[in-house]
């Protein structure tokens, strides 16, 4: 703001200056991340009842990572999937993916972040792809659309097909699909006109495990090889297993995550380290795991004690314990 000059008449310059640092704090946050959202709010209102689907939600992904969300049902999870697919927009807070800021774009940008910018596979083939075209036939759709011409586009749609594991299956319609072959044909065809990110909401919801793990497969070598990042909606912890980061979702807000990373031992072999983090939001809130509250029986309020490299926290218990049944 150039405005801070300092305005004499009273208490207005703070306010100011407070509107300004908040500000300035918003834009820093995920400055440099590919998929940015900050205090998302999403309410539903039909017919006089409020559905309030994301509460504040906080969520940063980097430029080609390849993350899972997961999270009971009604957690928000597809609704958030809707925002970063500019197909719903939220009541309040911020959303940005590419630098596009989701909250303001007019109908023509928005059309066209939808088609050039993310990439959508749902969790149903059928609404992914058009059943009386073949799958070179769906995947070569959005090309048209975008005005490739016919050898560009053969080209195109061939390499799309081979690279997710499915040239084999190039002529022939959905029907004569299987469910796993059906859902790379739909990740080739959301990755068709090269979109920055892609979101899949439960693109394996449908198949066996071993299925679900080509679909993951084609999932991770797109991510590799094109560069796209993408972000998949999933129930299964099969799938949330295979990628480097989970994060889940709970009553709307984003509530831990778990970070794999491989590691060698000494002798050489790999093995997968998963680490489980609580998000710590911008305020300072965290959500402590049920089963560690419960266990420990914590409730409404518990105490604080600063530490030199960690915080301690313990119940709200008299300083000597006693009978832990008898302290309700
Ligand atoms: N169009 C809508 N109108 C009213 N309420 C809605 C609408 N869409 C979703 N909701 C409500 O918002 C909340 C979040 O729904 P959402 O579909 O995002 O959950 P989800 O995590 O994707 O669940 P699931 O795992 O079952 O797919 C739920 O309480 C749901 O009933
Ligand atoms: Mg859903």
């Amino acid at each position: 703001m150039s405005g801070d000059s300092p305005d004499r008449a009273g208490a207005a310059p703070d306010l100011r200056g407070l509107e300004a640092a908040a500000r300035a704090t918003r834009e820093r946050f995920g400055a440099d991340a590919h998929v940015v959202c900050d205090g998302l709010v999403r309410i539903y209102r039909a017919e006089q009842v409020e559905v309030v689907a994301l509460q504040g939600l906080d969520l940063l992904v980097g430029r080609g990572e390849l993350m899972a969300l997961v999270g009971a049902s009604g957690s928000g999870k597809s609704t958030l999937l809707n925002i970063l697919a500019g197909l719903d927009v939220p009541t309040a807070g911020v959303a940005r993916v590419a630098d596009q800021d989701l909250l303001s774009l007019d109908a023509a940008s928005r059309l066209r972040y939808r088609r050039e910018v993310v990439g959508f596979v749902w969790q149903q083939a059928a609404r992914n792809l058009l059943p009386y075209l073949t799958a070179a036939e769906n995947v070569a759709l959005p090309l048209l659309v975008s005005g490739r011409g016919r050898r560009a586009r053969t080209q195109r749609v061939d390499e799309l097909l081979e690279l997710v594991g499915v040239a084999d299956c190039r002529d022939r319609r959905p029907a004569e699909l299987s469910g796993g072959e059906q859902q790379r044909v739909s990740v080739a065809l959301a990755v068709a006109n090269d979109p920055q990110v892609l979101l899949a909401d439960e693109p394996t919801g449908e198949l066996d495990s071993v299925t679900a793990h080509e679909v993951m497969a084609a999932l991770r070598t797109v991510n590799i090889e094109l560069g796209t990042t993408v972000v998949v909606v999933t129930h299964d912890p099969l799938v949330s297993e295979s990628v480097d980061r989970t994060v889940a979702i709970r009553d709307g807000r984003t509530a831990s995550e778990v970070v794999r990373r491989t590691e060698r031992d000494a002798d050489g072999s790999a093995r997968v380290v998963a680490e489980e983090y609580a998000v710590l939001d911008r305020v300072g809130r965290l959500q402590l795991p049920h089963d560690f509250t419960r266990r420990l029986r914590m409730r409404q309020r518990v105490r604080l004690e600063l530490e030199p490299d960690h915080i301690g926290v313990w119940p709200d218990r008299p300083a000597g314990g006693g009978d832990p049944e008898g302290d309700e």
